[in-house]
């Protein structure tokens, strides 16, 4: 009997990175391995994107289009992958339409082919503009769902919503579990639904952060999943994805094939066992699974946030309260999945709410903007006497947040003017305006 084909992703130059090493990977660490692995016959490389751009140029001093130009180069067979947050681009809050285009149109220019696109709220509104203008560059759109666990969450919301992202512009369709929380089950379940439901192909992305991801990834590829999200096995599990040996192993002994050799990618494990060696400093690897993941629904990244800050509260005893609050602003917001930034903005507020002491006495900006509606529709209604605890009898936008924001290229260009060498110089100064300046300044004196 013929196998069947499983393609693999390999994350091991963006997520996996930024899960380990906290997005500090630098480019000189890739080149020398970029051509080989582009010969290994991965379905994808995933080697941009998310919080690569941002770190790139805040610590490494790389400027994140060169640095893309420059693997598109080493990448010549296998399809280039990045992860954009939907209107949050690769930023944290929402940018005007304008930012969002000319990202994507000069992504396109510089090599990047696919384009996984979500919204941390799974709001379509905040992914259809950025799903038209990839489709319209010639990208391919792959509209992911974000998996989270609650009661709105339930099968036919999945069934939904992926329906709904076919119907736009979808070239293939993602589940993303970014906590490592998706069962085994789970995934069996919702990818048999998707392959019965949909004509396109079904991608899983899942973090090994809770132990099941390989599990899952079994399951969802007996159900008929497309294709996995995996790292090399030096770069892999703990808050990384599933090892790329231990799939090509396990699947090739059963009714699939991976198309992948095993004996040619222990040189990339050999590789990378070396260069992680170079960020010791800012390995956050542990030697176990973390189950607290599966009781809290609390990405690992997450939890670090919290020790850090109740350390310099002086109120690490605190950590147990601040992990039960979680999933209590959770519900108050809307059961909002935990994925950047939304991660970010109840984690803070569960926080604050304990160290204070009084529950939404004190809210940060972003919060506030989340009950005004700037970050989109949450999946469930807001708890209304939290909502006017923090914004008072203000009404709520119920537009897309887009649509409230002023073109913001021609500011940026104001902002940068003196140091621009190339258009996407604007883009970068529209996207992290703190950052952009200094940092194109420094890179105009180099050249000159
Ligand atoms: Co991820």
């Amino acid at each position: 009997m013929a196998k069947r084909h499983v393609g693999i992703t390999d994350t091991t130059l963006r997520d996996s990175h930024q899960s380990l090493l906290a997005t500090r990977m630098k480019i000189k660490d890739m080149l020398p391995i970029a051509e080989y692995i582009d010969s290994m016959g991965f379905h994808s490389v995933e080697v941009w994107g998310g919080a690569t751009f941002d770190s790139c140029m805040r610590f490494l001093g790389e400027d994140p289009w060169e640095r893309l130009r420059t693997l598109k180069k080493h990448f010549k067979n296998t399809k280039t992958q990045m992860l954009l947050r939907g209107q949050n681009v690769v930023g944290y809050k929402h940018y005007a339409d304008d930012v969002l285009d000319e990202f994507i149109k000069y992504s396109v220019a510089n090599g990047m082919d696919i384009f996984r696109i979500f919204d941390a709220l799974n709001d379509v509104r905040n992914m259809e503009r950025a799903m038209r203008v990839t489709k319209r560059e010639g990208g391919h759109v792959q509209a992911t769902v974000v998996y989270t666990i609650s009661p709105v969450h339930d099968f036919d919301f999945y069934m939904k919503m992926a329906k709904e992202l076919q119907e736009i512009e979808a070239d293939s369709i993602c589940l993303k579990d970014m906590a490592g929380i998706l069962s085994p089950y789970k995934a069996y379940e919702i990818i048999k639904g998707w392959k019965e439901r949909l004509d396109i192909p079904v991608q899983l992305h899942a973090h090994y952060t809770s132990g099941m991801a390989a599990m899952s990834y079994l399951k969802a590829i007996e159900a008929g999943v497309d294709v996995v999200d995996c790292a090399i096995s030096t770069m892999a599990l703990q808050t990384s994805q599933p090892a790329i040996e231990t799939m090509v192993a396990t699947l090739e002994d059963g009714p699939f094939t991976t198309g992948l050799d095993l004996t040619k990618l222990n040189r990339i494990a050999d590789y990378f066992k070396e260069v992680r060696k170079n960020y010791a400093d800012v390995d956050s690897s542990s030697s176990s699974v973390d189950t607290n993941v599966l009781l809290y629904q609390v990405p690992g990244g997450m939890i670090s946030n919290f020790v850090n800050q109740l350390k310099e509260q002086n109120a690490i005893d605190k950590l147990p309260q601040v992990l039960a609050e979680v999933p209590r602003v959770r519900e108050d917001f809307g059961f909002p999945p935990l994925v950047t930034p939304s991660s970010q903005i109840v984690g803070t507020q569960a926080a604050i709410n304990i160290i204070v002491g009084q529950r939404y006495m004190v809210a940060t900006d972003e919060v506030k903007n989340y009950m005004r509606g700037f970050y989109g529709r949450p999946p469930a209604p807001v708890n209304e006497e939290v909502r006017s605890k923090i914004i008072g009898d203000e009404k709520p936008i119920t537009v897309r947040p887009g649509d409230l924001i002023e073109p913001e290229l021609s500011t940026a260009r104001e902002l940068v003017s003196e140091y621009i060498q190339k258009p996407e110089d604007i883009i970068t100064a529209a996207l992290f305006p703190q950052v952009a300046p200094d940092f194109l300044k420094k890179k105009k004196e180099a050249a000159q």
